[in-house]
């Protein structure tokens, strides 16, 4: 029988390009949808049957009935937030106990994680990286520090184990003389979204997917941020602490590189950023407000302005090359309607150096401009390719000659129906 294949979709820049709109398209063409990375820093904005849902943990196949849903070993889980997250979709009359699959692998997110996290970013100062608060960071660093717990350490003495890692955070919070938190009311629904995770089918989800896959069946592997926040190859140390690239999927669902199919990469015709980090594209113009006024630019998880800018081809490039993206998706190009002039960042430049490769802290850099112009017409309300403008066809030219990637989607708005399905 013919193997399945894993194809992933990626947010190639800093996270927020759309992936849930896409995911949500592409579901049909899959049997199973599963997270790989991350955890509820994620906000994948979905608008189903008239109504809007924020997923941060559950993939974003859980809409369509007939598909299979897991979250690897790759991502974080915190049970609170989970429970809140489906009790929502179950209330809405999705179905999660049996098309939802969870890695024993996952490890779990404390609230005094999220404590950790706090105490972290306060004590760096204003070399705060911004993060959501979730306790990501903390609880990937115990993760690799061998501490940590997972999901599969609820079904075995778990009070106990729960205990010792809480009096151990506890510790590193007091030597911090980070001491003024009260998490009684959080551990309260904590313990209870443990019980309610309990509930559901906690499983080696690594041997589970390579058996479908073995069966024919075909995976979509959703990302969850962007390359440019991937603990490797983003912009360190203003980063998330997960592995958010193609490199990320193996490892975060447990199969081999080789049954890795399609990678689309998926972006948007413009820049954004939340959080701190040296972003070199940013305009602190009113282009760059107008940017996030027609973008609705503001965090799905914090509510924080996101900081805009021109589309970044050095950024681009980079995370084309790292992923081995074979497929673009560009999300909000309606964004740029009305603009005159629209700007693309070719290249770096520092102290008279210009470079095109992605320099090992963007710190400093600025961005060098290409000038092409901007169309007046309205994207969103157009169909089909055909009835695209001239000025609006020759951005995406330029972009794929850049690039040496065919931009096989371009999204128009908001609505599923805004979707140009190009070539591929
Ligand atoms: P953390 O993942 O909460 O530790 O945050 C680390 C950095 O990644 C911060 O700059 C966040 O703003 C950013 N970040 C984390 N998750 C997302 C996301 O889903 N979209 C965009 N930025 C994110």
């Amino acid at each position: 029988m013919k193997q399945g294949k894993v194809d992933a979709l990626l947010g190639i820049v800093f996270g927020d390009e759309g992936k849930g709109k896409v995911v949500d398209v592409f579901t049909p063409r899959y049997d199973v949808v599963a997270r790989f990375a991350g955890g509820p820093n994620a906000g994948h904005t979905i608008i189903f049957g008239g109504k809007k849902f924020v997923l941060r943990s559950i993939p974003s196949g859980i809409f369509d009935e007939g598909k299979l849903n897991m979250i690897g070993n790759g991502c974080v889980i915190a049970p609170d937030l989970f429970m809140a997250e489906a009790k929502e979709l179950e209330a809405a009359g999705y179905d999660l106990r049996s098309r939802l699959h969870i890695s024993t692998r996952a490890h779990l997110i404390l609230p005094t994680h999220r404590v950790l996290d706090r105490a972290y970013e306060a004590a760096k100062g204003k070399n705060a990286v911004g993060t959501t608060g979730k306790g990501i960071g903390p609880t990937y660093s115990e993760k690799a520090s061998r501490t940590g717990l997972r999901v599969g350490d609820i079904l075995d003495r778990f009070p106990e184990k729960y205990a010792a890692l809480k009096a151990r955070h506890e510790r590193i919070l007091s030597d911090l003389d980070y001491t003024d938190y009260d998490i009684s009311q959080e551990e309260k629904l904590w313990m209870e979204g443990v019980e309610y995770m309990r509930q559901f089918q906690l499983t080696d989800t690594a041997t589970e997917l390579n058996r479908l896959l073995d069966q024919g069946k075909n995976v979509l592997a959703e990302g969850a941020q962007g390359t440019m926040l991937d603990i490797d190859h983003g912009t360190y140390p203003f980063v998330s602490s997960s592995s958010t690239t193609t490199g990320g999927v193996c490892t975060g669902l447990g199969i081999a590189p080789t049954r890795i199919g399609e990678v689309f990469g998926i972006f948007k015709a413009y820049s954004t950023r939340v959080g701190a980090g040296p972003f070199p594209v940013e305009l602190f113009d009113e282009t760059g407000d107008r940017l996030r006024e027609i973008g609705h630019e503001y965090g799905a998880v914090t509510g924080r302005n996101r900081r805009c800018g021109w589309v970044d081809l050095v950024a681009l490039r980079y995370a084309i090359m790292i992923n081995g993206v074979t497929q673009l998706i560009m999300m909000k190009s309606d964004v740029l309607d009305g603009f005159q002039t629209i700007r693309a960042c070719v290249a770096y430049e520092k102290d008279g150096v210009r470079t095109t490769d992605m320099p090992f802290d963007t710190e400093g850099w600025q961005a060098v401009y290409q000038d092409l112009p901007g169309w007046s017409e309205d994207l969103s309300a157009m169909t089909s390719e055909a009835e695209f403008p001239q000025a609006f066809r020759d951005y995406v030219d330029f972009l794929e000659k850049e690039l040496h990637t065919p931009i096989t989607i371009l999204s128009v708005g908001p609505d599923r129906a805004q979707t140009i399905c190009r070539k591929g």
